[in-house]
């Protein structure tokens, strides 16, 4: 432990466990710790840096806005770059209008608000939200109780209420649980913290269709598994399903804070001047930020090669499933993807890191799998190799 890790220690509040590895370098795929040594990067800070490091393109951009000497000034007024970055959401993804805001629990947050406000046109009643087990929102009180995982909420109660939660995949008990004071369901298209478990393409059809017939807004979660993850530019598009909300935030700036809520037909008509903000939101520096990567998703090539590099990863990763029984299941789309382990995945985490690769977990028992999208065949190779060492290691 050097010195700058016991000064971390001292100075923050503990809500991280941390890796004793101080990072401070990033090039291409590959971060570099403080004393030099390198990793190849499966984490990309959790799905956020997908665009790899040192981009000259995204790093040129970012100059830009600093050299014009305004990174921020405020919703009371346009910019350029905040139009430019709606617009391009609006054209991906065949929706309506943008709210942005500076990370996925608060794209959550203005959800959770305009479910709410929705369901109030139809009754006072309309008001109960539905959200998925095992699913993750985020950490404020209403994304938070809208996570349908408890360890995330028994020290925090009282939660936000009338949310509940129900089994993602099982409609009959989504159906039943549904009544006439449900305003909303939450689903992630791909859930990443509750341990990379794919929303099946018919659950979502038959969710679309009950939220038509009972006035009930589809918000899809695309947090995590949005912005080209997939290899298209949001996870639903591989389904004929179209959210009437879907949040981002995450890989949306490559690294700088960003959120957004995107609304399409009746929900783009909810909220009203007042009803939420968010000083930062959409301001020029992390709008700007996000044109890059949307244009890079626009320009296709980059969708193509996610969908290419992790087929060849996933296809690597279900041989190495049948050398190692110790693997239950290998599962995912594109360049996200889990491995469940029988066993707990933590000590294979460190071990990987101690070989020159950082990967993080999704719950106890899965190996998660998000690196850059930038992320080449031969860099895969290279984890793989980095991977079955350790498994020959400790499983023989
Ligand atoms: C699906 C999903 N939603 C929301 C969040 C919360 O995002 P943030 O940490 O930016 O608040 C996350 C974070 O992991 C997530 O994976």
């Amino acid at each position: 432990m050097n010195n700058l890790m016991e000064e971390g220690n001292n100075s923050f509040v503990p809500t991280y466990s941390q890796f004793p590895i101080v990072l401070d370098k990033g090039e291409g795929r590959y971060v570099k710790d403080i004393e030099g040594k390198s990793y190849l990067d499966m984490v990309a800070g959790i799905a956020v840096n997908s665009l790899g490091y040192n981009d000259s393109e995204f790093n040129e951009a970012l100059k830009s806005v600093i050299d014009y000497g305004l990174l921020h000034c405020s919703n009371l007024y346009y910019n350029q770059h905040a139009v430019k970055a709606a617009s391009l959401l609006c054209a991906l993804s065949g929706m309506d209008r943008v709210f942005f805001c500076n990370s996925g629990t608060e794209a959550n947050e203005a959800a959770l608000k305009l479910s709410r406000k929705f369901g109030k046109k139809f009754s006072p009643i309309k008001e109960t939200i539905i959200t998925m087990e095992s699913s993750f929102h985020g950490r404020t009180y209403g994304s938070m109780s809208a996570t349908g995982q408890v360890k995330y909420q028994k020290s925090f109660t009282p939660l936000v209420p009338k949310i509940i939660h129900s089994p993602l995949n099982d409609f009959d008990a989504l159906k039943a649980k549904v009544d006439e004071t449900t305003c909303a369901i939450f689903v992630e298209v791909i859930q990443g913290e509750g341990g990379i478990t794919c929303a099946d393409a018919s659950f979502l059809q038959q969710v679309r269709t009950l939220c038509d017939e009972k006035e009930i807004l589809l918000v899809f979660d695309e947090v995590q598994c949005g912005m080209g993850r997939t290899g298209k530019a949001f996870a639903w598009q591989h389904t004929s399903v179209v959210p009437d909300v879907m949040t981002l935030a995450k890989a949306l700036g490559n690294g700088v804070p960003i959120g957004a809520m995107v609304v399409k037909g009746e929900a783009s008509n909810v909220f009203a001047p007042g009803d939420h903000a968010a000083t930062f939101g959409g301001n020029l520096l992390s709008t700007r930020a996000a044109l890059v990567v949307l244009n890079r998703i626009k320009e296709g090539s980059l969708l193509e090669h996610v969908s290419l590099v992790g087929s060849y990863f996933k296809e690597q990763l279900h041989l190495l499933k049948e050398q190692y029984p110790v693997i239950k299941e290998v599962r995912g789309m594109g360049l996200m993807i889990g491995i469940e382990l029988h066993e707990e995945v933590k000590p294979l985490i460190s071990e990987c890191m101690e070989e020159g690769m950082l990967i993080v977990s999704a719950g106890t028992h899965v190996l998660r799998f998000v690196p850059p999208l930038t992320i080449t065949k031969k860099e895969v190779d290279e984890g793989l190799s980095i991977l079955k060492g350790v498994f020959k290691r400790r499983f023989g």
